[in-house]
């Protein structure tokens, strides 16, 4: 991989954009490592996930505007589906992913903090789709996944006027959870990921799926969605392990049920 590192600590994966020279931007290279890099997880031992970029600037300073300035319809259509199938993969990635934004988060970097299940970001990060400025719609699920997440009316505004924001602002919209100062910004994306790790992966997993899969339909079919992956985290020696651990009145037990398995 020339662009992109993978560290595994304890149950956490650590994934790192490391593309420095521009800003950590995406171009084809950086988006297939990315997708070998999701195919490589064990999610067997790994719980959780931090994604982030190298350096103290940038986290994602979007696509590749280089690559992409001589593409045809058609191949500008294939460079969307590249982004949007990684990007896909990632928010439908079996366990829990963290954006840890560090710095620029623009156009195809806003979009991948967006796949991410959680995003918390350092006092420096700028987040913007300034996509209309170059000619051209947010291509990597912008023009969906922000509406999603901080409404309709303020994703529209940010797309329409390709505005960039700040940390505060972006957690004023909710679009992050939280601001840290930098170097405050991965230990805490750890200890979140950590915070996750420890709770029973099935359960935790299930849940990942209970809420993406939920919104995509009704309500009427989200609970039904729901059901099914309550009912199958039953039987399931954390199950067993958790709720007789609470019966048991065993207070030490009770305030850590660690460690669950993954089967
Ligand atoms: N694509 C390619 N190269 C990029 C890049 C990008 N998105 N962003 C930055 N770079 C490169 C610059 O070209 C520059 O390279 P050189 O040193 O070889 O000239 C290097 O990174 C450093 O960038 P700057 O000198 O511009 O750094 P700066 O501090 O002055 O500005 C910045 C930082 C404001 C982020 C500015 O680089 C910038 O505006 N970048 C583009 C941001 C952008 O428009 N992103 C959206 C892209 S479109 C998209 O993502 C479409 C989609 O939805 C799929």
């Amino acid at each position: 991989m020339e662009f992109i590192t993978y560290e595994v600590e304890e149950m956490i994966g650590v994934i790192t954009i490391n593309r420095p020279k521009a800003l950590n931007a995406l171009n084809s290279q950086v988006l297939e490592e990315l997708d070998a890099t999701l195919d490589s997880v064990d999610v067997g031992t790994v719980r959780a996930l931090v994604l982030t970029g190298a350096g103290e600037k940038s986290f994602v300073a979007g696509a590749d505007i280089g690559e992409m300035s001589t593409l045809s319809k058609a191949e500008g259509e294939a460079f969307g589906k590249k982004g949007n199938d990684v990007f896909r993969k990632l928010e439908t990635f079996p366990i829990p992913v963290i954006a840890a934004v560090n710095g620029f988060a623009l156009g195809g970097g806003c979009e991948i903090s967006m796949s991410c299940d959680i995003r918390i970001c350092s006092d420096n990060a700028i987040f913007g789709q300034p996509e209309v400025g170059l000619g051209i719609t947010p291509g990597f699920g912008g023009t969906q996944r922000l509406a999603r997440i901080v409404g309709v009316g303020m994703a529209k505004q940010m797309i329409y006027t390709a505005r960039n924001i700040k940390a505060d602002e972006a957690y004023r919209i909710g679009l992050v959870n939280a601001v840290y100062p930098l170097e405050e910004l991965m230990p805490a994306a750890k200890k979140l990921a950590k915070t996750i790790a420890i709770n029973a992966p099935i359960a935790v997993r299930n849940c990942k799926k209970a809420i993406n899969e939920g919104l995509d339909v009704d309500m009427d079919q989200a609970i039904v969605i729901e059901e099914k992956l309550f009912g199958d985290c039953f039987e399931t020696e954390d199950q067993k392990a958790g709720m007789g651990n609470f019966l048991e009145k065993d207070k030490e037990k009770k305030l850590k049920v660690v460690p669950f398995k993954n089967m």
